[in-house]
């Protein structure tokens, strides 16, 4: 029987082994970009850690144990752990500008630090410098490597535009957005990527297809559950722990997997809800405070936190459908659950 190690103790392992790499790579890009990635990444000038200003480091644990998971040593997967850490950060960037999220880690976000252009650009050199990172990949698993990135790249984008398309959708009636559009949307969004790192992991530890593909859909099914937790967190999260305002994303009436679900719910807190929503006034502490109860009561929060189980669930039937070595298979399954239990 594998010992089992805690999640945050595997995160920490593999940031360590992952960073030194991570700092050379940011050490390439142009001094301007080098500076805002430092900021984003939570590095002070000297490219050392602030005290809690990072992420959890979730996308390159992922690259690193989907490596070991199929037998490679885990340096095989540095390569992958960077580029996919390089693109999340990538991603951010944009999407906060998209957003016109102020916000992230309790800090200002870049592009309300150095201003627009900077983060775009900033953001464009870090999409090439992953790119550039995995074209390095030795031998065989370049292309394959390159080929998973720009497949998730893809789908990333295409979630993106779902999501931002969703903005302007009806809450009600035939044009709503219903909880199964949501699902594909975050499984571009978010799952691509977190799939992309165990896969990538995989193919740099030199796996045969079948595994690969398992530890693919895995991570991609984390990605779903992750982002119904993100949304649930995007609502009632503490803002200590979220680094974002309360109650933000019904602020600015974001379609998420909670507040769908309560719409598409019935009963009389979906109704409540949905006329306070069509009213398209600013949601101020009050309002915004008295929807997130209706969710609440209309179920939208306990269908999310479902949907991130039955997700989990499927990750978890994925992980367990090929022969994994036991170690890190154990770590893998440690990691599943560790972000939603993290709201309970
Ligand atoms: C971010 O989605 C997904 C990508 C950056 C591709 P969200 O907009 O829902 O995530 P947060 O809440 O800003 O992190
Ligand atoms: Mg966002
Ligand atoms: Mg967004």
């Amino acid at each position: 029987m594998a010992q089992r190690t805690e999640a945050p103790q595997i995160l920490a392992r593999c940031r360590e082994l992952v960073r030194p790499a991570l700092g050379r790579a940011v050490g390439q890009l142009h001094p301007w970009h080098a500076e805002i990635t430092a900021f984003s990444l939570g590095w002070d000038g000297a490219g050392r850690d602030l005290p809690g200003a990072q992420g959890k480091g979730v996308r390159q644990a992922l690259a690193v144990l989907g490596a070991e998971a199929v037998g490679a040593k885990a340096e095989s997967a540095v390569l992958g752990a960077v580029a996919v850490e390089l693109i999340h950060t990538f991603s951010l960037l944009h999407d906060d500008i998209m957003d016109g999220d102020e916000t992230r880690r309790q800090r200002a976000t870049a592009w309300r630090a150095y201003g627009t252009g900077p983060a775009v650009l900033a953001g464009d050199a870090l999409f090439a410098l992953a790119v550039q990172t995995l074209a390095g990949a030795p031998g065989g698993a370049c292309a394959p490597a390159v080929r998973l990135l720009a497949g998730a790249l893809n789908d990333l984008v295409h979630g993106q535009a779902d999501d931002l398309l969703f903005e302007s959708r009806p809450w009600t009636g035939p044009d709503a957005v219903q909880p199964h559009e949501y699902r594909r949307m975050a499984e571009q969004k978010t799952g691509a990527l977190l799939g992309c790192a165990t896969g990538l992991g995989a193919v740099l530890g030199g796996a045969g297809r079948s595994e690969t593909d398992a530890l693919t859909s895995a991570g991609r099914h984390l990605g779903v559950a992750f982002q119904a937790v993100d949304d649930v967190l995007g609502i009632w999260g503490d803002p200590e722990v979220t680094g974002k305002p309360v109650h933000s994303d019904l602020r600015r009436r974001k379609k998420t997997y909670p507040v769908l679900t309560a719409l598409t719910a019935g009963g009389p807190a979906a109704l409540r809800l949905a006329a306070l929503l069509r009213t398209g006034e600013e949601l101020d502490d009050h309002a915004a405070r008295r929807a997130a109860g209706m969710v609440e009561e209309a179920g939208g929060r306990a269908a999310a936190l479902a949907e991130a189980d039955r997700q989990l669930e499927r990750a978890r039937a994925c992980l367990e459908s090929v022969a994994l070595a036991p170690e890190p298979l154990a770590d893998l399954l440690a990691l599943l659950p560790y972000l939603s239990a993290r709201l309970r």
